[in-house]
């Protein structure tokens, strides 16, 4: 008697699903505008120069493949730790942040979902829209998950005046997941007052923000990206921090990730390290070495650091660069439809408004790939498509 014969046929991923689609699509001038790679003028996701030098150098010297401690690189946990919380914050309170060197982001998003279910246990709460699989996480951790509102589709702005009501609706211990800078996917991040706000009436209503930090560099710049973070650490919360290396390292297939958990003491900072220790050891044992070992020595080598941090605009740049050249041939072109919202918009994705009938159009008719949820990634632009992907999507509208 088969076992198996009931397992159900789970539907693709509405992200890394669509690479599946895109490969299978036979037509030259296709174009990939799906999951979030950074792809450079020539549409290739190449490994950063930084990279390349830092793995010459472990090459000769990594001593052994033992394993990592149960809770990961502790160079690479503090110095992302610099990285997240600021420099000031992160010498005086180091205590009181239990880091964890974790599988990717969404490696330390489950394992701070874990964590929030076994130790914590409140409704934990996701913005509409948000990066799908937000969903899938959190409720593959047992928590009871709902979304608030955060953006507005008529007017392609916060949806801020619901949001603060929600909140102020919140039972105490809540807690409320924010995207740190780059909302994936509108591009749209609260104002530095409205994040001041939002602090504020977290402390007032005692929630709990739970931050995925997974752009900082790709939106307006490394330190600019974290100030959201960074207030809130200040303001005395208590809080996660979900960081992934995938895209500001362009180590997306190395998992790197970390995730911190802030505490009000150094002592609960190391009952959660102690309990944290145990959910990792127990799912995976110990976290893999090479690409935190790269991250670590380019953040520890001065020149290397440097030179990242020169890559990381040039990024930045293109991915500008070529969001303002979508919204402005579009806002120009465009007889039927208002694209201004296009252009202020941070990070690589843009939140076009497009529905699902009119992207399975652009799909089906055009050969252009995208979520459903009308998300473009910039990044999947350049000189040679932007102009059929204007005029594709104008054709839909
Ligand atoms: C995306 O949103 O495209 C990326 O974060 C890749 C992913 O894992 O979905």
């Amino acid at each position: 008697m088969p076992f198996f014969e009931h397992v159900p046929l789970a539907p693709p991923d509405p992200i890394l699903g669509l690479t599946a689609a895109y490969f299978a699509d036979p037509r030259e001038n296709k174009v990939n505008l799906g999951v979030g790679y950074y792809k450079d003028e020539m549409l290739r996701t190449p490994i950063m120069q930084c990279v390349k030098q830092a793995e010459r150098v472990l090459l000769e010297s990594e001593p052994n493949k033992e394993y990592l401690p149960i809770d990961g690189h502790k160079t690479f946990i503090e110095k992302v730790a610099e990285m997240v919380f600021g420099q000031a914050f992160w010498k005086k309170e180091l205590s009181r942040i239990a880091g964890f060197q974790t599988i990717g982001g969404t490696g330390a998003l489950k394992i701070g979902g874990t964590f929030c279910k076994e130790e914590v246990d409140r409704p934990i709460f996701i913005p509409v829209p948000t990066w799908p699989n937000h969903r899938g996480v959190f409720t593959g951790c047992h928590l009871r998950i709902d979304s608030y509102p955060y953006y507005d589709l008529k007017t392609h702005k916060l949806a801020w005046d619901l949001f603060l009501d929600f909140l102020e609706k919140r039972e105490e211990g809540s807690i409320i997941v924010l995207h740190a800078s780059c909302h994936n996917p509108t591009g749209r991040d609260p104002s530095m007052e409205q994040w001041k706000t939002l602090a504020e009436v977290m402390r007032r209503k005692k929630l709990i923000p739970f931050f995925d930090c997974a752009y900082q560099g790709f939106g307006e710049g490394l330190e600019e990206d974290a100030q959201a973070v960074r207030l809130f650490a200040e303001s005395g919360l208590e809080m996660f921090v979900a960081f992934s290396a995938a895209k500001n390292f362009s180590l997306y297939g190395e998992r790197v990730g970390a995730l911190f958990i802030l505490a009000q003491t150094a002592t609960t900072a190391e009952h959660i390290t102690s309990r944290v220790k145990q959910m990792i050891r127990t799912n995976y044992s110990n976290p893999p070495r090479h690409g935190v070992a790269v991250v670590a020595h380019i953040l520890s080598d001065a020149s290397l650091h440097a030179q990242w941090k020169k890559e990381l605009h040039h990024m930045r740049e293109r991915i500008n660069r070529m969001r303002k050249e979508l919204a402005e041939r579009l806002i120009q072109q465009s007889k039927t439809h208002d694209f201004q919202h296009l252009k202020s918009g941070l990070g690589m994705f843009c939140f076009t408004g497009l529905d699902e009938g009119q992207v399975e159009r652009l799909r089906l008719e055009y050969g252009i790939h995208m979520p459903r949820d009308g998300r473009i990634n910039v990044c999947g632009l350049n000189q040679n498509n932007i102009e059929y992907v204007v005029d594709s999507l104008l054709r839909v509208t």
